[in-house]
């Protein structure tokens, strides 16, 4: 451990594919701090004395991911003020010191909103949009959709109490619809978004008959295990316009590195930048 180098790491368990140190090292090389960010696997048993124990470890700050992000709300909640739309989200991936104390933050909604503008796609607004999954992940895209003034939200899920359970957090009007009925409400949206975890590498994927979704919808999915999941392979061959995962992924790491580092890294051109990720998971 050097004196004057700054560390940040990100934890879950298991941690081993994170794709997190690869890019903010990616981003301390570029800048030139003198830092490191690792990644340390931490047990569900071990995550309350981690966090609270971040300025010991010589942590500027942690981010959070898989299956820590609502346990981790839980334990930050109690020792510190988190703003109103997270304690609605209830779920965190980044936690950091600010003069000694701890804070937390949700980038996931900025990764999310970040990832469609880059395509110009800023057209939500009186708008309604379907999204795939009710977990962790549809919470902070309900929360985004909600701040470009979406007009309705459909949600798809196996298990419909979870759908009930999103209706009771947002204001937004939510309709809660069979996995199998996806295609007969589709064209009342523009836009649909994987927010589950179908379509990763291992998992089922996601079946769509195309022949009934209109051109017009955009296809937004946000696993990048593959970056090409059936879903939007299915939707490009369609003709509909689609958006990959991976950008989700490095543009929620931008806010979380400013929290770390004091820097918020400048996004040119992500394919380009981060070809180096974006050719792996071709
Ligand atoms: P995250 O925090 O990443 O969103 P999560 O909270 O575990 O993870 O949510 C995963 C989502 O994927 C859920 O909506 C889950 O459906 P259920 O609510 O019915 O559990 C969905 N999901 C995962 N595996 C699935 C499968 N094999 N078929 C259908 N839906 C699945």
């Amino acid at each position: 451990m050097e004196v004057d180098k700054k560390y940040a790491a990100v934890i879950g368990d298991p941690i081993s594919h994170s794709l997190s140190p690869e890019i903010h090292n990616y981003w301390i090389k570029k800048y030139n701090i003198n830092a490191e960010y690792r990644a340390i696997r931490v047990k569900k048993e071990e995550l309350s004395d981690f966090i609270k124990n971040i300025s010991k470890e010589n942590l500027e700050g942690i981010n959070v991911t898989v299956p820590h992000k609502e346990r981790a709300f839980e334990i930050v909640r109690n020792i510190s003020d988190l703003n109103k739309e997270i304690i609605s989200l209830s779920a965190i991936n980044t936690v950091f010191l600010k003069e000694g104390r701890i804070f937390a933050d949700n980038t996931d909604i900025y990764g999310f909103l970040e990832n469609m503008n880059i395509s110009q796609m800023n057209f939500i607004s009186g708008k309604n949009v379907m999204i795939i999954g009710a977990g962790g992940a549809a919470k902070a895209i309900i929360s985004a959709l909600i701040s470009k003034d979406v007009k309705k939200i459909f949600i798809a899920n196996r298990t419909k109490e979870k759908i009930d359970a999103l209706k009771e957090i947002f204001s937004v009007e939510i309709e809660g619809i069979y996995l199998q009925e996806i295609e007969d409400y589709a064209n009342n949206n523009v836009m649909i978004v994987n927010a589950s975890s179908m379509g990763l590498l291992g998992k089922n994927d996601i079946n769509l008959n195309f022949e009934k979704i209109s051109k017009e919808i955009i296809c937004y999915d946000i696993v990048y295990n593959p970056l090409y999941t059936k879903f939007l392979r299915d939707a490009r061959n369609n003709g509909n316009k689609i958006i990959t995962g991976l950008g989700m992924l490095i543009y929620q790491a931008a806010p979380a590195f400013k929290k770390f580092f004091g820097i918020f890294p400048e996004i040119e051109n992500i394919e380009e930048e981060f070809s180096f990720l974006f050719n792996r998971f071709n």
